[in-house]
């Protein structure tokens, strides 16, 4: 058995989260496997409940689980709580750190049946496989910050960006068994022209590069990184990078797949591992049934397979996925015309349908 955290959180959350739980139970019942689901606040709901976007309870909860499924975090009914109070801040990274989840796992990958749903042209984004490995506890997200008041009145902010070299080596290594696994070619993503802890992490890449002589190894500016995602995406095989820049590349790696509605992620590291979809919480489509359930679902398929070894499992859920996609079946981020649109629960529901039957 299997116990796995749920918490849908804010925002479209609450609505794509049971969608992938619905997922999880279709596998459950074809596959004979028993998953515990405990459900429990987190971000803005917890809150208006509790008082604290992360109540101890939510945290021991996840702690004692063997998964943790997400939803999303934050809105702007939250935005003006003193900072240790708001949703990402006070709950998200806190969650990450924690739980010690220093590799975000972000698989970009171009569903056939979507080539004519991004805004890019096919011909440069039809084969489009990029895995994305974000530094997640580390850099600025996590550096000290701070205001302080001049002399003439005017303000001051600071935001400390710090990486060791432990904190640079173990994602880098971690990139590389991942490259070693697919087709071998690793992008290391930095600023090292004008930054130092870039420079810091570009040496430590150069030094492990030996170890892994059967990957190759690319460096590249995040600038030039942002042009080239863009220009010619399937150059990429894996990119390896530092938090902050991680956390932009992949808002902008989500449109090779058509949508941020299709990029999933796990959040590994440590003992219980993370699985959210790469997108917000929406709040301008929150409560209305427009959102896009599949990042979520797939993020459960990488949660069978990187929690619990579940590799058939888990390629049933994409595979479900893939052809209620060829079947032409949308969601409103996804919409062109000629294809049938569904809502959020009807897509969870179609997507469940095929893993009971593929
Ligand atoms: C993400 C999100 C978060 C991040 C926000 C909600 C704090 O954008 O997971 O990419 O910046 O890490
Ligand atoms: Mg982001």
């Amino acid at each position: 058995m299997y116990k796995i955290a749920v918490l849908p959180g804010d925002g479209i959350g609450a609505e794509i989260v049971p969608e992938a739980v619905k997922a999880l139970k279709a596998v459950e019942s074809r596959f004979g496997h028993e998953f515990q689901f405990t459900e429990a606040l987190v971000g803005g709901a917890a809150y208006d409940e509790t008082g604290t976007p992360l109540p101890d309870d939510t945290l021991k909860l996840c702690r004692n689980s063997d998964a943790v499924l997400l939803g999303a975090i934050g809105g702007p009914k939250w935005d003006n709580l003193p900072v240790h109070l708001r949703p990402e801040v006070g709950a998200l990274l806190p969650l990450r750190k924690e739980l010690a989840l220093y590799a975000n796992l972000r698989p970009c990958i171009l569903f056939p049946g979507l080539l004519q749903a991004s805004t890019l042209k096919e011909e440069v984004i039809s084969g489009v496989d990029i895995l994305v490995i974000r530094e997640l506890t580390g850099g600025l997200y996590f550096g000290e910050k701070s205001r302080e008041k001049m002399p003439d009145g005017s303000q001051k902010a600071t935001d400390i960006l710090t990486y060791s070299s432990i904190e640079i080596e173990r994602i880098v290594r971690f990139a590389y068994e991942a490259a070693r696994r697919r087709r071998g070619k690793l992008c290391s993503v930095d600023k090292a022209n004008v930054i130092e802890t870039s420079r810091l992490w570009r040496e430590i890449v150069g030094d492990i590069a030996p170890d892994y002589s059967d990957v190759e190894t690319v460096h590249m500016y995040v600038d030039n990184c942002s042009m080239q995602l863009i220009r010619n995406p399937r150059q990429f095989d894996v990119i390896v990078t530092e938090n902050m820049f991680g956390d932009i590349l992949t808002d902008e790696a989500s449109m090779l797949t058509g949508s941020i509605g299709m990029l999933p992620s796990a959040s590994i590291g440590g003992k219980v591992a993370l699985y959210e979809p790469s997108h917000g919480s929406a709040p301008d489509i929150a409560g209305q049934k427009k959102a896009n359930p599949l990042a979520t679902i797939l993020s459960a398929a990488m949660m069978l397979r990187y929690s619990f070894d579940l590799e058939k499992e888990s390629q049933v859920i994409e595979q479900a996925v893939r052809l209620v996609l060829e079947e032409g079946y949308r969601t409103p981020d996804l919409m062109e015309d000629g294809r049938n649109l569904l809502d959020t629960v009807q897509m969870g529901d179609l997507v469940a349908q095929k893993i009971e039957l593929i």
